[in-house]
């Protein structure tokens, strides 16, 4: 027949699947094995291979940072070493308010230095919460920047890097709230239709920050060749749709296939990428929302109490405390995951 394909030849076409595993043998009912054959030789191209493997495979450089970094063998976790010494460093976006405030807290109370980000309209909150950290005996630096600007990112993480000797920790939690507007209008009291300048401006922020956020970081992270911990910002709204939130929500999904994919890629250099997925937090985000909101803000309000379980909403601290896992050494075995 014109046009019809050759069959396929496992051998030629599909190489790596004409080397077969050995067959499996039941030697219990609980543990497969397989069964014990003697070894190929090795020819010297494969040795040469496994050279340059087992040459990738060197042990991490020396840390900067004096207790080492959440990757590194010298920290041991215990009060005293980490009161004297840091934990490694951390940058959280977005942390002039709101949640990044509360996890920038957190993470100097955990014993790392934390470097702080914001916009520059946020400069003086970002100075009182640098004095707060320096308080806590930690190193903290102020860094103005839009995430949403790959320079600035850049930018920002060698100034990091050329202020506190590393970076081991990135929170990307800088973002914006959607407007609440429905995608063709008609719906009142709520009835504006999204406009494409909206959502642009959305997803600049949250989907393309977070990505440049990810992307700087990791290349940081990699270079260091020390591991390290990525941690984005996604919120409930990334798992289920909100209506009349269509932008936020699709900025938010984003930023879940981002961190799979960055924990796919960055897994082989001990970094791990994993998402927060908030509920109703009550910061400034929220309540400027629910003034937008105008009178649907009250029931709005209750609505938000009763999607809870537990019926109520959450602080940043609740959310800082999770970060402060996903931070840790302790979750080393976690990536890729949207919490
Ligand atoms: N509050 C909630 O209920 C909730 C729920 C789920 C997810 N989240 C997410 O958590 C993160 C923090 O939220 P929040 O409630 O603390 O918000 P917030 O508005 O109180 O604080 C966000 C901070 O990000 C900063 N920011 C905004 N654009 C920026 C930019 N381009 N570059 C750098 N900084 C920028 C703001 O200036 C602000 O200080 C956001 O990504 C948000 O989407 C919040």
């Amino acid at each position: 027949m014109p046009g019809a394909r050759a069959p396929l030849r496992v051998e030629e076409d599909l190489p790596y699947l004409a080397t077969r595993p050995p067959p499996l043998v039941m030697r219990d009912c609980r543990s497969p094995r397989r069964v014990p054959s003697s070894p190929p030789a090795l020819t010297p191209r494969d040795l040469k291979r496994l050279n340059i493997i087992a040459e990738r495979k060197k042990p991490s450089p020396p840390l900067p940072s004096e207790g080492g970094s959440v990757h590194s063998e010298r920290y041991r976790g215990d009060l005293s070493a980490q009161a004297m010494s840091s934990k490694g460093v951390a940058l959280v976006t977005g942390a002039a308010q709101g949640i990044g405030r509360g996890v920038a807290l957190r993470l100097a109370e955990d014993g790392f230095d934390v470097a702080i980000n914001d916009i520059p309209d946020k400069s003086a909150e970002l100075d009182t919460l640098v004095e707060e950290i320096q308080q806590k005996q930690r190193k903290s630096s102020k860094h103005l920047a839009d995430v949403s600007q790959e320079e600035s990112v850049k930018e920002m993480v060698v100034e990091v890097v050329k202020a506190h000797g590393g970076l081991d920790v990135m929170v990307a939690n800088a973002g914006i709230a959607g407007p609440w507007t429905s995608l063709v209008g008609g719906t009142p009291p709520l009835h504006r239709s999204i406009s494409a300048e909206q959502w642009d401006k959305v997803m600049a922020v949250n989907a393309r920050g977070t990505f440049l956020c990810y992307k700087h970081a990791g290349l940081q992270m990699i270079a260091q060749g020390r591991g390290g911990r990525i941690i984005g910002a996604s919120s409930y709204a990334g798992k289920m749709a909100v209506a009349l939130q269509s932008v936020y929500s699709t900025s938010k999904f984003a930023i879940r296939g981002l961190t799979q994919a960055a924990a796919l890629e960055f897994g082989p250099h001990g970094i791990t990428v994993n998402a927060v997925a908030p509920g109703m937090i009550v910061t400034p985000m929220l309540t400027e929302a629910l003034k937008e909101a105008a009178e649907q803000a009250e029931t709005l309000l209750e609505k938000m109490k009763s999607a809870s379980p537990l019926n109520k909403l959450g602080t940043p601290e609740d959310i800082a405390g999770l970060v402060s896992f996903l931070a840790s050494k302790e979750s080393q075995f976690i990536t890729g995951s949207h919490v």
